[in-house]
């Protein structure tokens, strides 16, 4: 059940919370696309009598990736075929992916397109004529499921009017999961593995943002889908900016850290996504590129990516940089490229592109085209219309500069780093990519028994977005319930006394009451350090030796080793975290998630000794893919009793033949 809004000012933490303990058989963790997915789903696939729960850290309406809205679903594949968007997210990137994974999505997919629109979601629609209907008029077409033509920007993304698109998706999700079994405003810490076999879920154990309590949960099987990491490398905007970033700022690299911490597997790691944008506002630059045609320009002028030089550096990557779309890194390196070289900055040629539709147009159409390019930031970015307006630009009059930007950690988008999950039980599937407990296989499922993940969290299957992170959610629903019935006999056991936990989770309130009246500044103080400053350390550390923007995201082995050491020390001093209010307790426990997601990034990079995604980063000491040593996927697993890493090579199958 959602909480009331909170009252005047944070509400402060107490040394001693109180405690609820509770016991389901599915625990969902998370409130995004994926979660609300899952939440959708899993009624219709629970036996009598099993029991649910969902925690989201915010309110489900306006959580995730996706709470500002988007203009577009970038996976529909309508008139396409699976194994084609096989082909190209294999493609994208650079090759190794989980072929089984993204065919499975592939075929699936659809279905929450189809459902989002039955919601309420407008889609817009092509007319016989070829003209384009947005909002109410392109309702009036009917829906994609019964053949209305929707508006491609590229060959697999569709625009929508989506302002308030999370909120038609959440509706449904609560709805059908029902509120008594949705706990708002709770911030999951650790997840908890059986005493009897530390190799299967058991539990998990969080806070509420909004009041003094503690949760302890036990259940058979848990999904966990907190999304992606955000805020790990210091960010292009600073100061009074710092707020914005091109993916959800609260995205904490929860997922990646709460399962390594169980034992769970990680996989590709190392990959990132470091997306161009609109410098400093972030905008989305799909619909310019795709729909609106816009090419980018070199300070000179120049449309870059066309030129003999661009040719000749994205044949060192063949066959992926030769292919008929670039993949998304490659595009990055190539602007890289010319910013190097001195032919900075880059341009987003708005105003021909504007000016080439409107030739076809009349004037009340080249309005609504105006329109649409304003819309694109205000249903997703609306920083980025506000930032247009206080510079005086007129798409139409005035270009924009683009921009890569700080590095993001995501499976979801055109990244593919995550949770190592079982492929779907089907013959064709190797075995090598299936995960089973007690002899039986369960899609999506991690190394740990019983924990399953979604969306940002499942490695090697990028290119999902949105709608595939909600079809993905669902498809998990259907294999919990199936685990909580498989093994109906097991009795998750928790081995941490309560008070262990409570001791845990509210050590930085503890710390901040005990020492806060030494110093007249409750923010500096010897005896402990706030998430913020904590922050400030990993952010200059990362970005200055973890190929980050400072240096063109190119590090080297040595610099590996530096900020390695660096956070190593970091994670030990979280130890004096201090929290003075229930949001700086959540500021802490992120903080302290983000240190084991980037730790964990930076550790498959400098495992990975080639540079497989040029653009998005460099390992100077291993330039260039090596496709003999390392077309392969790269594992991790930790050791949270030993504080141990290990990683090891996995084999790439390949499924899907070249068209
Ligand atoms: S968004 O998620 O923030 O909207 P973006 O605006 O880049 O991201 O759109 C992403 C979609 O457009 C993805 O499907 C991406 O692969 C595709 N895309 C973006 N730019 C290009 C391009 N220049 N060529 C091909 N595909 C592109």
């Amino acid at each position: 059940m959602a909480l009331p809004n909170k009252p005047l000012g944070e509400r402060k933490a107490v040394r001693d919370p109180e405690v609820e303990e509770r016991e389901v058989d599915i625990l969902i963790v998370g409130g995004g696309m994926a979660a609300c997915g899952t939440a959708f789903e899993i009624k219709k696939w629970m036996s009598e009598g099993q029991t649910v729960l969902l925690c989201d850290k915010a309110a489900m309406e306006r959580s995730g990736a996706v709470a500002q809205g988007l203009s577009a679903i970038n996976t529909y594949i309508g008139d396409n075929s699976p194994e084609d968007y096989v082909r190209m997210v294999r493609n994208d990137l650079m090759g190794i992916v989980r072929e089984d994974l993204i065919f499975d999505l592939g075929c699936h997919v659809d279905d929450s397109v189809h459902l989002f629109e039955e919601w309420g979601l407008p889609i817009w629609k092509k007319t016989e004529e070829g003209k384009t209907l947005d909002g109410k008029k392109g309702q009036k077409l009917g829906t994609l499921k019964s053949g209305a033509a929707p508006v491609r920007t590229g060959k697999w993304q569709i625009m929508i009017n989506g302002e308030s698109y999370k909120r038609v998706v959440a509706e449904a999700a609560k709805l059908a999961l029902g509120d008594d079994n949705i706990l708002e405003r709770c911030f999951i810490v650790e997840l908890l593995t059986d005493a009897n076999n530390p190799g299967q879920i058991a539990g998990a154990v969080g806070f509420s943002v909004r009041e003094n309590k503690v949760y302890i949960i036990k259940c058979k099987t848990m999904m966990i889908a907190c999304g992606g990491a955000v805020n790990i490398y210091q960010p292009r905007s600073v100061g009074e900016g710092k707020g914005r970033a091109w993916y959800p700022v609260w995205n904490a690299g929860s997922t990646y850290t709460m399962a390594l911490r169980a034992g769970a597997e990680l996989s590709m790691m190392e990959n990132r996504f470091t997306p161009a944008r609109f410098k400093d506002g972030y905008g989305p630059v799909g619909a310019w590129f795709l729909l609106f045609k816009a090419k980018a320009l070199n300070g000179l002028g120049e449309n870059f990516a066309g030129s003999d030089a661009a040719k000749a550096e994205l044949e060192k990557y063949a066959p992926y940089g030769t292919a008929a779309i670039t993949p998304t890194c490659l595009r990055n390196h190539l602007m890289l490229f010319e910013m190097k070289e001195g032919r900075g900055p880059i341009m987003m040629d708005t105003v021909s592109a504007l000016a080439e539709l409107g030739k076809t147009m009349d004037k009340k159409e080249l309005k609504h085209l105006e329109s649409e390019a304003w819309e694109d930031f205000l249903d997703m970015t609306c920083g980025q219309a506000n930032l247009w307006c206080a510079q005086n630009c007129e798409p139409e009059k005035k270009n924009s500069e683009v921009m890569p930007t700080e590095p993001y950690l995501l499976g979801s988008h055109s990244g593919c780093c995550g949770i190592w999950t079982s492929g779907p039980d089907f013959d064709w599937v190797p075995d090598s990519y299936k995960i089973r407990h007690n002899g039986k296989v369960y899609n999506r499922m991690t190394t740990i028994a019983g924990l399953f993940t979604s969306g940002d969290g499942v490695s090697g299957s990028g290119h999902k977005f949105s709608s595939g992170s909600h079809a993905e959610g669902r498809m998990v629903a259907k294999e919990m319930a199936k685990f909580v019935r498989d093994n109906a006999d097991f009795t998750p056991t928790i081995k941490e006394t309560k008070e262990e936990l409570v001791d845990m989770i509210y050590k930085p309130v503890r710390t901040y009451l005990d020492n806060v009246e030494y110093t007249t500044a409750a923010d500096i103080n010897p005896n402990y350090i706030k998430p913020n400053g904590m922050m400030y350390r990993m952010m200059k550390a990362t970005h200055e030796y973890g190929a980050g923007t400072a240096t063109y995201y190119m590090t080297t082995s040595k610099n590996l080793e530096v900020v390695l050491d660096l956070l190593e020390t970091m994670r030990a001093d979280c130890e004096k975290l201090a929290a003075g209010d229930l949001h700086e307790l959540m500021r802490a426990w992120e903080i302290y998630h983000r240190l084991y997601t980037v730790e964990a990034h930076l550790r498959h990079i400098q495992y990975r000794k080639e540079t497989r995604y040029p653009g998005f980063y460099y390992q100077a000491d291993h330039p260039g893919q090596d496709d003999e040593n390392w077309f392969c996927f790269t594992n991790s697993s930790y050791d949270k009793a030993t504080n141990e890493w290990s990683l090891k090579k996995v084999d790439y199958v390949k499924i899907i033949p070249d068209a």
